[in-house]
């Protein structure tokens, strides 16, 4: 029989995390969880009440009585929020900008994650964030760390930009993208690092089926 392993990918913006483990988990027959949405949720409904975003208490407040949800459906995961769908409003380029300072926060955090351990607990998971390997699911079968170019993965945001139809520039995007890592990588709890038990995947060069058949070959081994 197989094992219903669990699968943690983390790394920074654009590296392909969510693209790659949305194929895995579909190869695989596992439920794909983007932690990233739910800090994104979290961040629109801060910004739709207009609290300040380094209120912690407010916003912990704010987050016990707010339901998010991910659901999966035949165009992806969609993301709800009080029953609302906010799938592509979570990803405009305000939320995105403000989402480190909101995931910076510990009861944030600590709500959140509680949420992302709950949902992984019978394993079949494929889970993508900035803290998965190194606090979400520490005993995870597998951990990959996937990182790309500054300048690939903002080629690659700009080109999902167009086909959303958001309005960009490249040398602007770089410029975010790089911010948003160093916000990430900077913050006192749970910043974005590679566990140790990690595999670094570098997909700069590589293409998505690429990188996803490297995974999907790690996960079987695991799995037997
Ligand atoms: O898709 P993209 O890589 O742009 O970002 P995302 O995965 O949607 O995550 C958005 C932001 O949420 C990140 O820049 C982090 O600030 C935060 N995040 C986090 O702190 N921890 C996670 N496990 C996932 C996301
Ligand atoms: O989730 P994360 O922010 O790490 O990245 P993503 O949203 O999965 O990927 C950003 C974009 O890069 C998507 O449009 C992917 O199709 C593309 N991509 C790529 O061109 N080559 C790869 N090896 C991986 C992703």
């Amino acid at each position: 029989m197989k094992k219903n392993i669990q699968i943690a990918i983390d790394g920074p913006a654009g590296a392909g995390k969510s693209t790659i483990a949305k194929i895995v988990a579909e190869q695989l027959g596992f439920t794909y969880i983007d932690t990233g949405a739910m800090y994104r949720a979290v961040t629109y409904k801060a910004l739709k009440e207009n609290i300040k975003l380094d209120d912690e208490k407010n916003l912990e407040e704010m987050l016990l009585r707010t339901e998010i949800e991910l659901k999966p459906s035949p165009n992806g995961q969609l993301v709800f929020v009080d029953g609302e769908d906010v799938t592509k409003k979570i990803r405009s380029n305000e939320v995105t900008a403000n989402v480190p300072q909101v995931a910076a926060l510990g009861k944030v955090r600590e709500i959140l994650v509680a949420k992302q351990k709950q949902l992984a607990k019978d394993g079949a998971v494929v889970m993508d964030g900035r803290d998965i390997g190194t606090h979400v699911l520490k005993d995870a079968e597998l951990k990959i760390f996937m990182s790309a170019s500054v300048e690939e993965r903002a080629k690659r945001r700009l080109l999902d930009n167009e086909k959303r139809g958001i309005p960009s520039d490249f040398e602007k995007l770089k410029e975010e993208i790089a911010l948003r890592d160093q916000q990430d990588m900077e913050r006192e709890i749970s910043p974005l690092v590679q566990a140790e038990d990690a595999i670094f995947l570098d997909t700069t060069h590589l293409s998505i089926e690429e990188v996803a058949e490297e995974i999907l070959r790690m996960a079987k081994e695991k799995m037997a």
